[in-house]
């Protein structure tokens, strides 16, 4: 099954191309071991890691990825580099094309980039670590991984999305990527305020956390992005968002077997109550694994042709 080169927005990618990823990340996990599987396929290719915001997460699982498929990193964190000194980000792109980078990895806080490629050289594969407010697909992917590997297909869960789903751009991206599995029950909790300005179609949505907790097989939180509020609307926001803070006493609301999913960085007790770290039916450290798996998958098939 051939990918698209780039993997820049979840609708590029069909069932069976999403399912392929799935496949190959999972080949790459011993479970037994809980343990990544390292190989050489990508020996000899460098990933450029181009971040002009903040990460743990991606910007740490694609350097472990790369590593582990053989493959060497160049950091390019935007603080250091010559935008400060005006560069653009399109052109930092061209110029580490201009010495055989590879793959580039980007991540940015402006959305409008991934539409800006057409100057590059078409050699590099550039791989979307979060555009703004509008989408994260590696990271909608690895939640798919992680459910698939977790709980068996989509089709037939209750997924309930809690929190800021407005300004998430997994969220964004995750809708797209489950629905495309095939996911049919699938609830958006969230005040007005906090929901999409255009809402998926074939989603239910609802003010009522209890309500939409009601049989639910997993719930994702996310995290308030105040980083993508405007100052005049964030308090209001914060204050929307506080009775959606979910506790323990919300969990037994759903199915026994509720899976927690949250993509990180989580913020103890705004988000999520203190009293759920570590709980039984949190997968949030697990993502961060399969996380790895996945940007594996995904590295080894957009450097495929190369
Ligand atoms: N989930 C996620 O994108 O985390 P980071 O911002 O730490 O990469």
């Amino acid at each position: 099954m051939t990918l698209p080169k780039h993997c820049l927005r979840m609708d590029q990618l069909s069932k069976a191309q999403i399912e392929t990823l799935i496949d190959q990340a999972l080949s790459f996990i011993d479970r037994d071991a809980w343990q990544i599987r390292k190989n050489t396929r990508c020996a000899g290719r460098s990933v450029g890691l181009v971040f002009d915001e903040a990460s743990t997460r991606t910007r740490c699982s694609f350097h472990m990825a790369a590593h582990a498929l053989g493959a060497h990193t160049i950091d390019v964190p935007q603080q250091t580099s010559s935008a400060q000194k005006g560069e653009s980000l399109i052109d930092t792109l061209c110029n580490l094309a201009a010495m055989w980078v590879d793959a580039l990895v980007v991540r940015s806080a402006d959305t409008q980039w991934v539409n800006q490629l057409d100057a590059l050289d078409p050699r590099p594969c550039v791989i979307n670590a979060g555009n703004g407010a509008d989408e994260h697909p590696t990271q909608a992917l690895l939640d798919a991984l992680t459910l698939v590997d977790q709980l068996g297909a989509v089709d037939r869960l209750k997924v309930v999305m809690v929190g800021d789903i407005k300004h998430a751009r997994t969220a964004h991206s995750q809708i797209k990527c489950l629905q495309r599995l095939g996911l049919r029950d699938l609830v958006l909790a969230a005040p007005p305020s906090l929901l999409p300005d255009e809402l998926p179609e074939a989603a239910a949505h609802t003010t009522s956390l209890a309500e939409a907790l009601v049989d639910a097989d997993v719930i994702m939180t996310f995290r308030m992005q105040q980083e993508r509020m405007a100052e005049a609307t964030r308090q209001g926001h914060l204050q929307d968002a506080a009775a959606y803070k979910l506790t323990a006493a919300h969990l037994a609301m759903a199915k026994p077997q509720v899976r927690l999913m949250h993509p990180g960085p989580v913020n103890w007790g705004v988000e999520l109550c203190h009293s759920l770290k570590g709980h039984p039916a949190s997968l949030i450290l697990k993502q961060v694994g399969y996380g790895v798996a996945m940007r594996m998958a995904i590295l080894c098939q957009s450097l495929r042709g190369l």
